[in-house]
Formats: C-alpha cells, sequence, structure tokens
C-alpha cells in the first residue's frame, strides 16, 4: 500500500488536477484507491460530482471525532475508487486543530484501522503549509509535488522543502518526496522547457518523465463532475495521465525493495 501526499502551497499549480486524474488512471489499473479531500475548497470533491453542499458528514466530521470512517467514505463512478470528501466547514477546522492534543496526527489515527483495504491512497491538501497539510504529511509515507513549467515554478520551494524536512525529524521519519509532476507544460513555448530543465536540475531523478500537457480538456473536466478519463478519454490530458500512472506503478517494486532493506536494518539496529 501506498499513501501519497499531493503538496505546493501554492494554488493553481495542478495539485487537485493531478490528485483526481492521476487516482481516476490508478484505478484504471485495477488498483484500489482512497482519495482523502483535505483542502477546504473541496475542488477534488466536486471533480468527482459530489455535492459539497449537500453533505452531510465530511472529512471535517471525521476529524472532528463527530464522524467514522465509514461515516464519511463516498463511492463514485469510477470502479476502485472511493473518496473521502471535504467542506467549506474544514476552514474552521484550521483553528480548533490548534487546541487539540496531537493535533498533528488527527486524521492520520482516524484513517489508520482503514487503509488496509487500499493499494493507494492519495490526499489533495490546500494550498498552504497550515495544519491541514501538516496532518496529511503526517499520514502518509510519500509527498508528490506538482509544479506549474512556468517562471516562478521554484520560488518558494526551499520553504516547502525545510517544512518537510521538519516534519520528518518531529512526526513522521518515514516521509519522503518521491515524485515530482510537471504541470501544464506548454510545449509551444521555450519557457516551459527551461523551466522543466530547471526543475530537473533540482530534484534530479525524482521527475516524473512524464509532463502533464496544458490541456482545456483538463480545466473542463470538473465541472462535469467527472476526471478526464471519462470525460474524453483522447485528450492529451488523459495521455498524460494514463502515462504518469504508469510509471507511479513502475516505482511500486524498487519502493518496497527499498522498504524491505529499511525494515531488515531497523531489526538489525
Ligand atoms: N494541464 C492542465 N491544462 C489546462 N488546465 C489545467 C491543467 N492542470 C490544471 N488546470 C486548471 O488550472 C486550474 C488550477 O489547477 P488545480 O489542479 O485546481 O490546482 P491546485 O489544486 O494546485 O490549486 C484549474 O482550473 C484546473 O482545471
Ligand atoms: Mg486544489
Amino acid at each position: 500500500m501506498r499513501t501519497i501526499a499531493i503538496i505546493n502551497q501554492k494554488g493553481g499549480v495542478g495539485k487537485t488536477t493531478s490528485a483526481a486524474n492521476l487516482g481516476a488512471c490508478l484505478a484504471g489499473k485495477e488498483r484500489k484507491v482512497l482519495m482523502i479531500d483535505i483542502d477546504p475548497q473541496a475542488n477534488l470533491s466536486v471533480h468527482f460530482g459530489i455535492n459539497i453542499h449537500d453533505l452531510e458528514r465530511s472529512i471535517y466530521h471525521l476529524m472532528m471525532g463527530e464522524a467514522d470512517f465509514a461515516g464519511v467514505l463516498c463511492s463514485t463512478e469510477i470502479d476502485g475508487l472511493e473518496l473521502v470528501p471535504s467542506e467549506i466547514a474544514l476552514s474552521g477546522a484550521e483553528i480548533q486543530l490548534v487546541g487539540m492534543v496531537g493535533r498533528e496526527t488527527i486524521l492520520k489515527d482516524a484513517i489508520a484501522d482503514s487503509l488496509h483495504r487500499y493499494d493507494y491512497v492519495l490526499v489533495d491538501c490546500p494550498p498552504s503549509l497550515g495544519l491541514l497539510t501538516l496532518n496529511a504529511l503526517a499520514a502518509v509515507r510519500e509527498i508528490f509535488i506538482p509544479l506549474q513549467t512556468e517562471f516562478f515554478a521554484l520560488e518558494g520551494m526551499s520553504h516547502l522543502l525545510n517544512t518537510v524536512d521538519l516534519v520528518k525529524k518531529r512526526i513522521n521519519r518515514q516521509l519522503e518526496i518521491t515524485g515530482i509532476i510537471p504541470c501544464m507544460f506548454d510545449a509551444r513555448t521555450k519557457l516551459s522547457q527551461a523551466v522543466l530543465d530547471k526543475i530537473k536540475q533540482y530534484f534530479e531523478d525524482r521527475v516524473f518523465n512524464t509532463a502533464i500537457h496544458k490541456n482545456v480538456r483538463l480545466a473542463e473536466s470538473p465541472s462535469y463532475g467527472k476526471p478526464i478519463t471519462v470525460y474524453d478519454p483522447e485528450a492529451q490530458g488523459t495521455k498524460d495521465y494514463i502515462a504518469l500512472a504508469e510509471e507511479v506503478i513502475a516505482q511500486e517494486e524498487r519502493l518496497s525493495a527499498a522498504q524491505t532493506n529499511e525494515q531488515m536494518e531497523a531489526n538489525d539496529g
């Protein structure tokens, strides 16, 4: 089982689009997928056709101890893909969490007993490094960072990486950045390619080979409540996210070998 948070403290870089469509493509490859929306904007939930204004229970209730995992889980029209939805009320949680004991591990504790049913758990984070994102980082082993292939892509990156280091030291020793997703790539501009080269210099082999092209169909699909694979199976966006899912699946063997080594070393030491 892999648990992955999709983070970047900037908004509009492709977090939700990547979470939704990567999730759908992994489910399309026979993986059991749990999507967790921990952004109060609830874009991921809307992307899967959830009516967030009619929700009785959401991740907010799960984190406040007012509902259990089964009580907030939603099915979707994608086979093998389930979702813990969000709603605007979650924006209040950031403040309510401050006074709680173990405030960084509330999500982790709330989902711990239910994860064994899934091959992939993807957490779509808000555009900040606040308590909600920290809860996501405490609950996962891996981080994917979507980056827009535009001029300011790496701006703010040192702050993000420092935060990841701190979480690793203090809350979650196993946390690793295992994937950088280049998003909104525009093959017609030199700038896109130049920025992609910069991103590769910075993150080296952690950058996925698949760059997600700019594709208007990707921007349209959320308003129909469907991932791109359903909305337009022929779109460039569908091809890109399927290719990305194949790369993610190709990581499985390497990662499980690394984890086995880690365990053996831990047992030895
Ligand atoms: N590859 C792409 N091509 C075109 N539009 C995109 C692409 N990726 C994302 N978008 C659009 O850009 C906006 C921001 O993307 P989103 O995934 O919501 O970013 P974030 O979750 O990081 O805020 C959305 O309107 C989305 O539909
Ligand atoms: Mg988003």
